[in-house]
């Protein structure tokens, strides 16, 4: 197939090998037939996942989930929804859902822009949560920077009027492409930016890769944007 009929996607992940613990392989055999959704190009119904109507947040590479998984138990009004492709990272947050018998938490293992694109359904999320996304430092890299024009186009579709996409950053030079990427969108009015020491994060706990910023000198930027 030539280049320009098929061209390479580019993702804002590498899939690493990472070493799952015994606990976090059991969490997948186990737990991930009760909490995980499987990826698929079809509208997902909500309600039904949930077993309820609620307000649905999701959360776009949650990590080890640490985070995800205290916002879901602060907030149990609230549908929990996390995307997530490092395998380590899921299993770790479902041993928390089941530790903390966390009931309004779902997980999905899967690239974040396809279940933008192709699973979720227009208008049915409250808020969609960003928190210290790939920086990928190196300019040969910044073309996998997930957030660019067309992200921000795919989480408008997707969130209602009203709601907000928050994001995170510890990285200079990702937070001054991320402030052009806002002017840029019709979409999006930034409703608050603040930069701070890790003291005043926005409407969010601390994250791990937070703090691995504020260890080398970092200062973090959050950003809390309105749909428009
Ligand atoms: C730098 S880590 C931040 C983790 C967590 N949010 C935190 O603040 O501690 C970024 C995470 O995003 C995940 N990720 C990157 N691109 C993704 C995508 N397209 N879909 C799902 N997860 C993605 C990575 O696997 C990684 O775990």
């Amino acid at each position: 197939m030539t280049a320009g009929k098929n061209p390479r996607t580019v993702r804002s992940f590498v899939r690493r090998t990472g070493r799952l613990t015994p606990a976090q392989q059991r969490a997948l055999d186990e737990l991930w037939p009760k909490f995980g959704i499987e990826f698929a190009p079809a509208q997902l119904d909500l309600e039904r996942t949930f077993g309820r109507r609620a307000p649905c947040v999701f959360e776009i590479g949650f990590g080890n989930g640490e985070t995800l998984a205290e916002q879901a138990s602060l907030n149990p009004e609230r549908n929990y929804l996390g995307v997530e492709v490092h395998e380590p990272g899921i299993g770790h947050c479902l041993l928390k859902i089941e530790a903390q018998g966390i009931a309004n938490l779902r997980l999905l293992r899967h690239d974040a822009i396809e279940v933008l694109k192709d699973q979720l359904p227009e208008q049915s999320l409250d808020r969609i949560n960003l928190y210290f996304p790939d920086p990928w430092p190196k300019k040969r890299h910044h073309k996998r920077r997930i957030v660019n024009a067309a992200f921000l186009d795919l989480c408008a579709r997707v969130l209602g009027l009203g709601s907000h996409l928050h994001i995170a950053t510890d990285w200079e030079n990702y937070a001054e492409h991320i402030d052009e990427q806002i002017v840029q969108s019709t979409n999006f009015r930034c409703a608050e930016r603040r930069k701070h020491n890790g003291d005043q994060p926005l409407e969010r706990p601390n994250t791990k890769f937070e703090q691995r910023g504020l260890k080398i000198g970092h200062k973090i930027v959050d950003w809390k944007l309105a749909r428009i």
